[in-house]
């Protein structure tokens, strides 16, 4: 309300990542509380070029299973932040990430890694606030005494977090590890017992291990076809128990529809182009880039390099895949390649190919060469 010491003085952003969102709610709601400017901007295809792409072409999952989707979404998130506050020449940024979390360190290292001597304001980690707003409860009356529009429906009784790529939901009555998610929880994907009993097939071309599409202005368009089939067959959920940077584990449910059928589609063409000892190294920064960007690294000259040389590698993954999406899952059904690696004359049970089988016989005995000492030197042992 007017009596508020920032009250004409504050800028709102808010990111267009793909959420579903009333922004022109937002935008209203804003203006009436005071908001100097509003800026809604739309990041979707930054998002998916610059950030989700690269995470998919190092098959970027953290601690095995989780894709990222929350992680991802930060930098590209504060990115804008920060060229907005420079631009408008914001001394200060803000947040509503918790204290606890990854979200805070995520956003406050891209902000000043992009902008340094910018100062971060971070409510939930102010005693006066935190103090004051215990609870959802707390902030509901507060809003409501001071004219600032609710929803009157209480939301979810746990934390949601959306984007193109996926929605994560945690806290609340997830914080109980071992209770399962309701049926209803779930918004992107149908539940796999009752997805349809018959697959869709697909195709998905790829071009220097990135999806391809024809024009830049159809990527949000093409990618929702392949949330919707994946979504419609159950495919990408996963409930984990995560380490926090911060230092605890927390219980998350996620659901990845596209990006899981991306995940399996580009493993699949980059192990039929890419070099054996090549893709070895390149696995092991895809590990080193999932912590990363779960950690909020993006920003920094360790993931510069890293994602310098995963872009490298990836020169040669070009080609077609074709899967299904049945139940839940995604079967890869076969995969073509004008760079493909794969030598169907060597390697055939029918042809002899360039190869000559009886050098197989030097290769086994001096691999073998090893096993026979271990033997040898274990046996002397044991005769002691
Ligand atoms: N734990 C996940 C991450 O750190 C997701 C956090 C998203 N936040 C939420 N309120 N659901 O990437
Ligand atoms: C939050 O703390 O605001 C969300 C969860 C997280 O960032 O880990």
């Amino acid at each position: 309300s007017t009596h508020e010491p920032l009250f004409g003085k504050t800028l709102l952003y808010i990111a267009n990542i793909g959420q579903h969102e009333d922004f022109d709610a937002a935008r209203k709601k804003a203006e009436k509380l005071g908001a100097k400017k509003v800026f809604i901007e739309d990041l979707r295809s930054e998002f998916v070029q610059e950030f989700i792409w690269p995470a998919l072409q190092a098959n970027a999952v953290y601690e095995d299973r989780y894709l990222l989707g929350t992680s991802i979404a930060r930098p590209c998130i504060a990115r804008r932040q920060v060229q907005i506050a420079r631009s408008e020449g914001a001394q200060y940024v803000s947040h509503g990430a918790t204290g606890k979390g990854n979200d805070q360190i995520r956003f406050e290292l891209t902000c000043y890694a992009l902008y340094p001597h910018v100062q971060v304001i971070a409510p939930w980690r102010i005693p006066e606030f935190y103090s004051r707003f215990r609870g959802r409860k707390d902030l509901m009356e507060y809003a409501e005494t001071h004219g600032i529009p609710v929803p009157v429906t209480p939301r979810a009784p746990w934390s949601m977090d959306a984007n193109l790529m996926h929605i994560s939901y945690e806290s609340g009555i997830l914080e109980n590890p071992k209770n399962h998610a309701p049926s209803d929880l779930y918004q992107m994907t149908t539940n796999p017992e009752d997805s349809p009993n018959e697959p869709d097939v697909l195709e998905i071309d790829f071009a220097k291990g990135e999806r391809h599409f024809p024009q830049i202005c159809s990527i949000v368009s093409e990618l929702f076809l392949l949330w919707f089939l994946s979504g419609k067959h159950g495919v990408g959920r996963i409930d984990i128990v995560e380490n926090r940077f911060i230092g605890m584990k927390s219980r998350g449910i996620y659901e990845t529809p596209g990006g899981t059928i991306l995940l399996h589609a580009h493993l699949d063409i980059e192990t039929f182009t890419m070099d054996r000892e090549v893709r070895k190294i390149k696995q092991g920064l895809g590990i080193k880039l999932s912590e990363l960007i779960y950690n909020g690294f993006w920003y920094s000259p360790e993931c510069e390099f890293v994602r310098h040389c995963i872009d490298k590698s990836q020169e040669n993954v070009e080609g077609r895949v074709q899967l299904s999406v049945f139940k839940g899952q995604v079967y890869i059904l076969g995969r073509e390649s004008p760079k493909s690696l794969y030598n169907e004359e060597l390697v055939s049970m029918d042809v002899q190919g360039d190869y000559d089988p009886s050098d197989a016989s030097g290769f086994i005995r001096i691999n073998a060469v090893r096993l026979r000492e271990h033997n040898r030197l274990q046996g002397a042992a044991q005769k002691k």
